[in-house]
């Protein structure tokens, strides 16, 4: 217990930050009632028919997801940033990608950390890079560093990378084929998302700050045919890379077993600006329970209404909860967030005991399904 209250105060929102972000949240619900529709029209709804569910958990190999397995092993080294492993996992997520035919990004640059000054590397990745509007994933690639142990970081976040990896594995044919020029989705790896002492507003956060203050006076020119709910919807001709992206959705601390006798972690809206994407989310969890595609486990704990999984449908906790993470850079500059982490950490966080053995793999698979049939239905693919 006393490492799971740790772990929830461990990141607190700053008060400036939390009133800030209070301001920009009710704006958002103040242009959210005007915009719900337009928005509402752009979200594709065509998928998913139980068919099509059992279409896209064929595509698993959920043998890949284990940690030997070769899409999630790959992260499971330890990977301080400015390391050479740091510089391995970098490589091997352009690698993957650029097998995949995605166009890669690089966002390398240098900080001043509490050990010294550091090399970062943000990796970008898009499936459609001319599209005006982004889908987008992310989840940090760093693993914390300590001075006296190796730390895996299994579920922090070498699970996350490697459910954003399967998801473009396994939807790539399909994305192939995609045919709306005006929507693409959007990864993003972040670098440096650890404090390599304790956790401040510049010891953290050193590769989203970086990347969202950089995409902020990035501008880029055309029609915007935007669903973010913010900025001018009347077609301004110029406007930064930020406003580009319709939803920003992290994953972090994903994956591990349950405490014995326990249930896994679950997960509560902190973002109320996003909820039509959590209710998304929740459903598409529960359709799938429904179609028993997904765990057991996952199956048994949920109630006949769908609640009780691992993104929670009721709103018990809400935005004066949220954790503080990559997303924050960017939702201060107004994007639309939506944050996948266990409000109660998981009880190995920040422990030597991050690593493999705290890993379930039916749970990780079970989270890449729901987020694969996500993205599947968010950009509308056409999955028969
Ligand atoms: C699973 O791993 C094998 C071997 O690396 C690879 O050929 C295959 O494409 C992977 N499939 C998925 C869905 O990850
Ligand atoms: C780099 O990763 C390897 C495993 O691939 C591990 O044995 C080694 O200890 C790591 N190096 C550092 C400095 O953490
Ligand atoms: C929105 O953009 C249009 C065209 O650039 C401009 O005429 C209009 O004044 C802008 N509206 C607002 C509220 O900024
Ligand atoms: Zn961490």
């Amino acid at each position: 217990m006393g490492s799971r209250i740790r772990g929830f105060v461990r990141r607190p929102l700053p008060a400036t930050n939390a009133l800030f972000l209070l301001v920009v949240l009710l704006s958002l619900l103040v242009l959210l009632a005007d915009f719900s529709r337009a928005s509402a029209r752009l979200v594709h709804r065509s998928c998913c028919s139980p068919t099509q569910l059992s279409t896209l958990a064929s595509l698993s190999a959920k043998q890949n997801l284990t940690v030997t397995g070769s899409t999630l092993s790959p992260f499971m080294v330890p990977r301080v940033s400015g390391t050479a492993n740091n510089t391995l996992v970098q490589q091997h997520i352009i690698s993957t990608f650029t097998a995949l035919d995605w166009h890669v990004d690089q966002d390398p640059f240098e900080d001043n950390t509490p050990i010294g000054r550091i090399k970062f590397n943000n990796i970008i990745v898009t499936k459609n890079i001319n599209a005006a509007r982004k889908l987008v994933l992310a989840a940090h690639f760093d693993s914390k560093y300590f001075k006296d142990q190796e730390f895996i970081g299994a579920t922090d976040s070498a699970v996350p990378c490697a459910i954003l990896v399967d998801i473009a594995t396994t939807l790539n044919p399909y994305l192939d084929t995609y045919l709306d020029p005006s929507l693409t989705i959007q990864m993003i790896f972040f670098d440096g998302e650890e404090a390599f002492k304790t956790w401040t507003l510049t010891d953290s956060l050193y590769g989203s700050r970086h990347l969202a203050e950089k995409w902020a006076a990035t501008y880029v020119s055309g029609y915007r045919p935007s669903s973010s709910g913010i900025g001018n919807l009347s077609g301004s001709s110029s406007h930064s890379i930020l406003s580009t992206i319709d939803v920003l959705v992290l994953l972090d601390l994903l994956g591990s077993r349950a405490s014995p006798g326990g249930k896994p972690a679950q997960i509560y809206n902190t973002h109320p600006e996003t909820a039509h994407h959590w209710q998304s989310l929740v459903e598409i969890q529960q359709s799938l329970a429904k179609s028993s595609v997904v765990s057991a486990g996952l199956v048994g704990q949920m109630t006949e209404t769908g609640d009780n999984g691992y993104l929670m449908a009721s709103s018990g906790w809400q935005s004066n909860h949220a954790i503080d993470d990559d997303h924050r850079p960017f939702q201060q500059r107004g994007v639309p967030i939506v944050h996948i982490i266990p409000q109660q950490f998981p009880t190995v966080w920040h422990t030597v005991d991050d690593n493999a053995d705290a890993i379930d793999p039916e749970i990780v698979h079970d989270f890449a399904l729901i987020f694969r049939v996500f993205v599947a239905q968010y950009l509308g693919l056409n999955v028969f």
